[in-house]
Order: C-alpha cells, then structure tokens, then sequence
C-alpha cells in the first residue's frame, strides 16, 4: 500500500508524477509495497464478475494480479518502467502473465487513456490538486457504460489526526466528496462514497489511517 510514500512526499509536488522519481523509488528496493492487494479494492471488487480491468498507477502489480488471479484481464498502467517490469514479473510469478498487460503510461500528458473497461481502478493515486477533475475525468473516460470506477486514497484526516502530520503535500490527499464533485451527475451513479479506517501495525505500534473510498457506475 501506499502509506510510506504518502509520510515521504516533499520537495517539488510537479517532481511526484515523473518517470524518473518513480523509477529512483522503486530501485531502491526489490519491492517496495507488501505485495497484497489493497483492502479497499479486495471489499469493492469481491464479488463483481470478472470482466476487463484497468489499474491505473498500478505499482508492482499486486491489485492486477489478485484482480487476474479472480478472472479479470487486466492492463496495468504506470508511468514507472520499473515497475511495469515488477509487474510482469509478479504476474508470471502468480500463472497469471497472459492476463495481466503492464502498459507504460504518464498521466501528466493529459492523453486519454485507453476505453472500454469493465472496471477502472487507481488505488492511492493521488493526482496534483489543480488536475484533479482532469485526472477524474480521464480515469471516468476508460469506463464503458454500465461500467464501475473505483477511486481509492488517503483521506485529508490523517494530516489533522496527526497520523500523516509530516505530510509534504497534505493538498493531495482527498475526500470522497472531492470525488463526487468531479464526477458529473448525469454520467455517474454514486454506489459507495465512504471514510472507512483502517489500523496498520507498524515498528511504533498500531496506526489508524483513513481511507477515501468512492465507487461510481457511469450511466
Ligand atoms: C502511491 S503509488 C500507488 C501504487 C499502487 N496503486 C498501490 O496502491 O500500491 C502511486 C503510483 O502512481 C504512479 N504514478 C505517479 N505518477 C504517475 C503518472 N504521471 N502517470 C502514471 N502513473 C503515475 C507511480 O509510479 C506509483 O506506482
């Protein structure tokens, strides 16, 4: 998940969506996040039918693979090549390689994403405060009709509660109505708009997070 980078955002927001930035974060390690699907994406998407998938800021790989292990094809998109290439390999790791299609995509260009899925995921994707309806609408525009969008990320009460009180970029993180508001209401039915915690054990003790969770059919 994405808790650490959330404590580690400084310096230049712009320099938070480069290619470069996130290739540096991702080789300093083999593997950076658990390797676990996110929560949020596991209580959303249990008992959805498979069908097409699009995760967009997909990381390593590890909401593709569980959504490729349940039936799902999914195209996992990311502006990270080393990531894509954690991807692919985790995916073939999992017997899931020929479901999972890791694409190279820099959301910044403002280019449209490619249409038609069942499902569009962007799990703690949290985009610079002034393209955020942009990037919402880009996210909205890859889903066919009939089709969901689930929207996941850190909600602004870990910077009050002080369990994100470090955050650089606090502008970042959003609510579930910053969410809604970005989706217009003649396309977009709103299924779940939610602030759920969750508590993480980590080397200081326990720590509540708060989740923005926002599921939306477009009509
Ligand atoms: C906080 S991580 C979340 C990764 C994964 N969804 C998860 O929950 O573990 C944000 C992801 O967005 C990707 N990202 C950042 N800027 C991007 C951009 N301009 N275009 C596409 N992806 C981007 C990063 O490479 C990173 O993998």
């Amino acid at each position: 998940m994405a808790d650490r980078h959330a404590h580690e955002a400084h310096g230049d927001v712009a320099d938070l969506f480069t290619q470069q930035t996130w290739d540096a974060r991702y080789a300093e390690s083999d593997r950076i996040w658990s390797g676990r699907p996110n929560a949020r994406l596991v209580e959303q998407a249990n008992g959805l039918t498979p069908g097409t998938a699009l995760d967009v800021g997909a990381g390593e790989g590890a909401d593709a693979v569980w959504l490729a292990g349940r039936g799902w094809d999914v195209t996992a998109l990311d502006v990270s090549e080393v990531a894509l290439g954690r991807v692919r390999a985790h995916a073939v790791e999992a017997g899931v390689g020929e479901r999972v299609h890791a694409r190279h995509h820099d959301l910044m260009t403002g280019e449209p994403l490619p249409g038609g899925f069942d499902l569009v995921s962007a799990q703690y994707l949290h985009p610079p405060a002034e393209r955020f309806v942009e990037i919402m609408g880009l996210l909205g525009g890859s889903v066919r009709q009939g089709g969901l969008l689930l929207v996941v990320g850190h909600h602004p009460d870990d910077v009050t509660s002080g369990v994100r009180a470090g955050h650089g970029h606090p502008e970042l993180l959003f609510t579930p109505n910053k969410v809604v508001a970005a989706l217009p209401t003649e396309e977009w039915e709103i299924r779940v708009a939610e602030s759920p915690t969750r508590t993480v054990d980590t080397a200081d003790g326990p720590v509540t997070y708060t989740d923005t969770v926002v599921l939306a059919a477009r009509r």
